[in-house]
């Protein structure tokens, strides 16, 4: 994609550097186990999916050159993926709890990638690990069970300073798991149950997509600080995204698929937000918002009723201004995170209504239980660091074969973990990061926020959803953040990183060790 920016290659190159220094490790060694495929997995559904370059019709005129997943069924059923109408984005999978997966991944960029499946529980080797990249033209084997709750998961490239590039190039889908649980509350299902992307881009006059080395040098580097924001919002990889709805109940799966876009979802006639679940499933029971907030990577579920909706009426969800987000106006014109816009339109059918009932109990959450937790009043702390423009985790960067003993845990224990956000940031003022860890999913404890940062907390915050199972939290400015995890399955050497795919791509993510 010679649109695509170079920058991400070049961290690349220095982080493969690095990795060719594996004997100089101290204490531990992150030797590259051996690729699993033991000969006596029987898996459920067995899936091809290639990485590559295409061209596809967006706005009138020259095509787009985009990257896309490609996905093909060679076993099991035919229906376990589904493309997004119209769409280079996606693929959909849906599986059961309890599935056993084998994909073939085919690179066909002429750059080096790999998949993470974002918000599973997998061991080391399936999790799409940075160092697992194969180059251009390899290939690599999962094998995996879905031990995961039913939820919305999703996957996505992470190769190390080149993830925001091509999640940006069109490489992104989802992962839709359930259970017999869920499927006995008799939520919104078929045409009823809607996956949608949302994320921003900007084009080029000639339809191409515009990344970070388009606004050229001190721009792109000011837009890695910031994180990419684009002028056009995209729904499923389509401008001016319309969902044909009947005037039924819909379970709405929302992903904010962007690089480092913050959404705070709105309907425009000031309709609450029926709330089921989160990035880890649902939720105990609904709950309402006026607004949710949808950082990158997190996935929110709604409930909505047309039912009750007039015969044709148009219906638009939108995203509401938010203060102290400043950066991505600068680039190159773009909308700044925290400006309003429409994200969608709902268009209601004129066919009968059929109300829909929405069950007040959805599933069995346990209130999070500190007793056993080693750590409950010293939290393992990170903290929000920048230095040299770029920022860190307590100081240091990402190397792809480094970590500190702090960064070391026991499997089979919990911990708490605290994200620390402090407010000034020297030149570079405070700036939201929404944090994720891999191979684990964990519950939000508490968050405490500076006095001088309450007023900007104000205009996000209480559409955050801490409730229910999450990958990811959105850290604000002068916040710091409680989340209790447990490492329970597999050990194995996992990242954890701000999903601002600029801010990971320049290093502010590291390694952790689950150790046996
Ligand atoms: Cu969705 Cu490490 O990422
Ligand atoms: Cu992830
Ligand atoms: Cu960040």
């Amino acid at each position: 994609m010679s649109t695509l920016t170079h920058l991400g290659r070049r961290q690349f190159l220095a982080a493969l550097g690095s990795a060719s220094l594996l004997g100089a490790l101290p204490a531990i060694s992150l030797a590259k186990p051996e690729q699993s495929g033991t000969g006596n997995f029987k898996p459920d559904l067995e899936l091809e999916i290639r990485a590559t370059p295409d061209e596809v019709a967006i706005f009138p005129g020259r095509r787009t050159q985009v990257w896309r997943y490609q996905a093909k069924v060679l076993q099991g059923d035919a229906k376990a993926v589904s493309t997004l109408p119209d769409s280079y984005l996606g693929p959909v999978i849906r599986v059961h709890k309890g599935s056993k997966l084998r994909v073939h991944f085919y690179n066909d960029l002429p750059e080096p990638s790999i998949i993470h499946w974002h918000g599973l529980i997998l061991p080391e080797a399936m999790d799409g690990h940075p160092r697992y990249v194969v180059p251009p033209g390899g290939k690599y084997l999962y094998e995996f069970e879905v031990i995961n709750r039913a939820g919305t998961y999703w996957f996505h490239p992470h190769p190390h300073g080149m993830t925001g590039e091509q999640v940006y190039g069109g490489l992104a889908g989802l992962f839709i798991v359930t259970d017999d649980e869920e499927r006995a509350l008799n939520l919104p299902d078929g045409a009823q149950d809607v996956a949608l992307v949302i994320q921003d881009r900007s084009f080029s006059r000639d339809n191409q997509l515009r990344y970070l080395s388009n606004s050229g040098g001190m721009m792109g580097m000011m837009g890695g600080m910031m994180g990419f924001a684009g002028d056009q919002i995209m729904v499923n990889g389509r401008p001016d995204f319309k969902l044909q709805a009947e005037r039924k109940a819909y379970r709405l799966r929302l992903m904010n698929g962007s690089n480092a876009r913050i959404y705070k979802l709105a309907w425009e006639d000031g309709t609450p937000l029926t709330v089921i679940g989160t990035d880890g499933g649902l939720l105990s029971a609904p709950i309402t918002r006026p607004y949710v907030s949808l950082a990158p990577a997190e996935r929110i579920e709604l409930w909505v009723d047309f039912s009750a909706r007039r015969p044709g009426e148009a219906l638009t969800l939108y995203s509401q201004p938010f203060a102290g987000m400043s950066g991505g106006g600068m680039m190159g014109g773009g909308l700044g995170n925290g400006e309003a816009f429409e994200v969608l339109q709902v268009n209601v059918g004129k066919g009968a209504a059929v109300a829909g009932k929405l069950p007040m109990r959805l599933t069995a959450i346990a209130p999070p239980d500190l007793q056993q937790v080693r750590n409950a009043d010293h939290p393992r702390t990170f903290r929000v660091t920048a230095g040299r423009m770029r920022w860190g985790l307590n100081g240091r960067v990402y190397q792809m074969d480094e970590v500190a003993d702090d960064e070391v845990v026991k499997l089979g224990t919990s911990e708490v973990w605290e994200f620390v956000n402090e407010a000034s940031m020297g030149m570079m003022g405070g700036m939201p990061h929404p944090m994720h860890v891999h191979a684990v999913q964990f519950r939000i404890l508490k968050r405490s926020v500076d006095r001088e940062a309450k007023q900007a907390w104000f205009s996000l915050g209480e559409g955050f959803v801490d409730e229910g199972w999450k990958d990811t939290v959105l850290v604000m400015p002068g916040e710091r953040v409680q989340v209790l995890m447990r490492f329970s399955h597999y050990p194995g050497l996992f990242v954890y990183h701000c999903h601002n795919l600029e801010h990971a791509d320049m290093g502010m993510m590291r390694n952790y060790l689950i150790k046996a």
